[in-house]
């Protein structure tokens, strides 16, 4: 009987489970989106148990859809977990339960634990970057989890009593499916979402003593550190109950083995709630000089790891839900490729969308959304259009940083994520970038690098030879068609406008 390997992918936004045959193809899938708490300006927050219920219910619909076609669950060899990284959650290690909501990884309101933390040491934000990649910003773990240590005192006396279990959101899924507190759940977190902590020494895959110093953070509260593929334990209860979970990867990490970016010098960009392109540099880190991070690729096994420099985008997909939820412009996020295709261009808007600051490469927690170059002429067309548009100059920003880091320009951008499916927005992409972008058929990347690293650990692919030819046909390749003037002109407009979002968040 054939063989299918399963993936939660908890993403920001939505929860999916996914199954994959042997040939990587998507046989059925359940995806829910779950409630998104904004209980401050600039804070994101998640409840911890929409989390971890959301994705139980995917696995149960999916798994009822696959036997709806004819399938045996014990065909389901293994599953593979991807999830939103950086989201940090705290637990009480005797009752299982959360100390509080998840700090979702786009929340900025640490700028100020990010400044004490930096006075700390000589050299500011970037205190302990040769030990763990990352510069010192409100984006990562670590710098939520002093947050919550500082701001709510069951944290702090559960850390200080021996209590605590801090771990990402992979950490907090693997321990409740295996368990939880009552049955011996594990506390586990894989390289690649350990890597977005703060807390592990880059080069040892360790966690850092030094840097747990730094932190004011005991060691007993930290999961233990797996590589991406590898049999972790078994689901305890439920239709997948026995069944192995195998790989993890943050699910940034998982698109770029989804994409099979296997070699030193390939690279994706993914569109969901944020935008992440990783470059694949090898088994060597590389710290960057142009404002990217530097973060573990996979580790499959005992294997070297791959290392990536990686490009982040706070806002993508989250300015369309912003479109349809704040300003109630559009029904659908769909809606929103409907009113762009309506107009030639922005007319001269630019819409920064800087809710939360802006990441990668300008690194500015003191911007704020700005919508620049308006006028009566002005319609919710050309905002639309601007709304896209601002994911694809911001991806141009992190492109040439990339190619100044690595020395050598990428001539073609792969990509995949739910923005990806605007032919419009891939256009522009194109255009701004002035390089080729090619978009497979299958866009579930993210999905796929899981169930890649779970089936590897068990046995249905072997080596990465065998997966050249998973989802290598039907793919788009948008080329650039406008001239390089234009382009320079449009950047340079664009760039006016992102200098205007500064100085928003303290005034
Ligand atoms: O670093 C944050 C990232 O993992 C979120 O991914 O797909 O939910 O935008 P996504």
């Amino acid at each position: 009987m054939p063989a299918f390997v399963g993936a939660i992918d908890q993403g920001t936004s939505t929860s999916r489970f996914l199954i994959f045959d042997d040939q990587g193809r998507i046989v059925t899938s359940h995806q829910v989106e779950f409630e998104q708490h904004y209980p401050n300006p600039g804070w994101v927050e998640h409840d911890p148990y929409d989390l971890i219920d959301s994705a139980k219910t995917c696995i149960e619909h999916a798994v009822r859809k696959f036997e709806d076609l004819g399938n045996d669950v014990s065909q389901i060899k293994a599953i593979g977990i991807t999830n939103q990284r950086e989201t940090a959650v705290v637990w009480d290690r005797h009752t299982g339960k959360p100390l509080g909501p998840a700090i979702v990884w786009s929340d900025s309101r640490t700028a100020e634990t990010v400044k004490q933390l930096s006075e700390k040491s000589d050299k500011g934000i970037d205190a302990i970057k040769d030990i763990c990649g990352l510069p010192l910003r409100t984006y990562f773990s670590g710098v939520k989890l002093r947050w919550m240590l500082d701001h709510n005192p069951h944290v702090q006396a559960a850390h200080d009593e021996g209590r605590l279990l801090f771990g990402t959101v992979d950490s907090w899924l693997i321990y409740n499916l295996t368990g939880g507190s009552k049955n011996g759940g594990l506390h586990v977190t894989d390289v690649t979402n350990a890597s977005r902590t703060m807390l592990m020494d880059i080069h040892s895959l360790k966690w850092s003593q030094d840097v747990l110093s730094f932190f004011g953070f005991n060691p007993d509260i930290l999961p233990r550190i797996v590589s991406s593929s590898e049999v972790y334990g078994n689901i305890h209860e439920g239709s997948l109950s026995g069944v192995p979970i195998a790989g993890c990867l943050g699910d940034q990490q998982a698109a770029l083995v989804g994409q099979k970016c296997f070699q030193a010098g390939d690279a994706k960009n993914t569109y969901g709630t944020g935008c992440f392109m990783l470059f694949n540099t090898g088994d060597e880190p590389v710290i960057s000089k142009n404002g990217l991070l530097t973060t573990v690729g996979y580790q499959f096994g005992t294997n070297k790891p791959a290392y990536a420099l990686e490009g982040s985008i706070a806002v993508a997909g989250s300015s369309i839900q912003f479109l349809r939820d704040n300003l109630k412009m559009i029904k659908t996020a769909s809606d929103v490729n409907t009113l762009a295709s309506a107009v030639k261009d922005t007319a001269g808007v630019y819409f920064v969308t800087a809710f939360t600051g802006l990441f990668a490469p300008y690194w500015r927690d003191d911007a704020r959304g700005t919508i620049c170059g308006m006028t009566q002429f002005t319609t919710r067309e050309h905002i639309a259009r601007a709304t896209l548009e601002a994911s694809c100059y911001q991806t141009k920003a992190i492109l040439d940083a990339m190619n100044a880091d690595s020395g050598r320009p990428l001539k073609t951008l792969k990509v995949d994520g739910g923005m990806t499916n605007s032919d419009l927005c891939m256009q522009i992409q194109a255009d701004i970038l002035g390089i080729n972008v090619d978009r497979p058929q299958m866009r579930e990347t993210t999905g796929l690098g899981s169930a890649i690293a779970a089936g590897f650990a068990v046995g249905i692919w072997q080596d990465f030879e065998q997966l050249q030819n998973i989802n290598s046909e039907d793919h788009t390749i948008f080329t650039p068609k406008i001239s390089q003037e234009e382009r320079n002109a449009k950047i340079k407009g664009w760039e006016q406008a992102v200098e205007r979002s500064f100085g928003w968040a303290n005034s």
